[in-house]
């Protein structure tokens, strides 16, 4: 069976994730990554001893892509895609959010369509095993949706420590679009209006221009009523990077989600709560449904199968934070 050979856009945080899933994936052939940061770019051709290049253009002009993979900063998903797409690259796998404006994602929608390309972006929600756990449930009955509650959070380090672009993203770009993608999944239904608020106090403090916390109140076209809660302020005690809860109260039933998945880790230094079941590495691993998404885009690819998630999922989303930041500055309800 034939093998991929991938390019991965972005060797930060994320993109060391990605890199090191398809570098354990026996459908993937050959792996390349390509990264503005000359010390990101040695630090990681060194630790997966795999070629890095500058720039898309270079990496697309030397290598024979199947497919390409982008975890470049949330506003910078753009220019990159466009490229691998006007050069011939036929599927591409996108980090959240597509892109930070309706506008932009339009645009990649165009470029899609005219060059026959097809992408995939990565709501890894959408493979958690507890939240389809819940929808299945629902659907069993095909319930009606009252209304839910979801809440997802950062450690303040998050947009203090792991970002240089923190001004250019918010808790609703970075956190919010997994939420409404997964409201969104959950109840196949679309967003008619969104009311939302925020607050600019801590991070404003130190010197950053975006939101601390926003909360969006999404009415969807169901009927339903949704309450989606995102901060990036929590302190740095909390023995996780991050938190979230999923409520969802139907016709019917009731359901509730904490992201505490079960362990508690205490040792001399610190407590903690590792979420086993969303990401493990070993060197010649990687296991978890944080990492499903970039391993089901290879076997989809393989096997002409549609991805799960799709640029119009990723279009939804962003209009949906796109109106959620619309409606915190004017402080109007916001039809989508
Ligand atoms: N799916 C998830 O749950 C999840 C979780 C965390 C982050 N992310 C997403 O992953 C993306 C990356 O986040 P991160 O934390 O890894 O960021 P990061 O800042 O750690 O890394 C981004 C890297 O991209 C490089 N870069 C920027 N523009 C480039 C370009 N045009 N060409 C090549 N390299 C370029 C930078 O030099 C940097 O090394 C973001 O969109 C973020 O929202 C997704």
């Amino acid at each position: 069976m034939k093998k991929l050979t991938i390019g991965v856009v972005g060797a930060g945080i994320y993109g060391n994730y990605h890199i090191h899933t398809y570098c354990c994936d026996k459908n993937v052939e050959r792996v390349v990554f390509c990264d503005l940061n000359e010390e990101r770019r040695i630090a990681t051709a060194d630790k997966y001893q795999i070629t890095g290049y500058k720039t898309v253009k270079e990496m697309i002009a030397q290598e024979q892509l199947d497919a390409i993979s982008i975890a470049t900063p949330d506003p910078y998903h753009f220019e990159p895609a466009k490229d691998a797409m006007e050069a011939g690259i036929k599927y591409l796998f996108i980090e959240k959010p597509l892109a930070t404006s309706v506008k932009e994602c339009e645009e990649l929608i165009a470029l899609a369509e005219k060059h026959g390309v097809k992408i995939s972006v990565d709501f890894h929600k959408r493979w958690d095993p507890a939240y389809n756990a819940i929808r299945d449930e629902i659907k069993k009955d095909e319930d009606t949706f009252i209304r839910g509650y979801m809440a997802l959070d950062d450690i303040i380090d998050v947009p203090r420590k792991w970002f240089t672009w923190t001004d250019k993203s918010s808790p609703a770009w970075f956190l919010g679009v997994h939420c409404y993608d997964l409201i969104r999944y959950i109840t196949g239904s679309e967003v008619e209006k969104v009311y939302a608020v925020g607050n600019k106090e801590v991070l404003k403090k130190e010197g950053y221009q975006t939101y601390d916390n926003i909360q969006a109140i999404l009415t969807m076209k169901d009927g339903s009523n949704w309450t989606v809660e995102n901060n990036w302020i929590l302190p740095v005690t909390f023995p996780k990077s991050n938190d979230g809860q999923l409520v969802v109260v139907t016709e019917k039933k009731y359901f509730k989600n904490e992201s505490y998945r079960g362990v508690k880790s205490f040792t001399d230094k610190k407590e903690s709560i590792p979420n086993y079941i969303f990401m493990n590495f070993t060197q010649d691993s990687a296991s978890g449904f944080g990492l499903e998404p970039m391993q089901e885009f290879v076997a989809d690819i393989l096997s002409e199968r549609p991805f799960r998630t799709s640029i119009y999922d990723g279009l939804q989303a962003t209009r949906i934070a796109q109106a959620v930041h619309d409606s915190c500055e004017s402080g109007k309800v916001v039809y989508l």
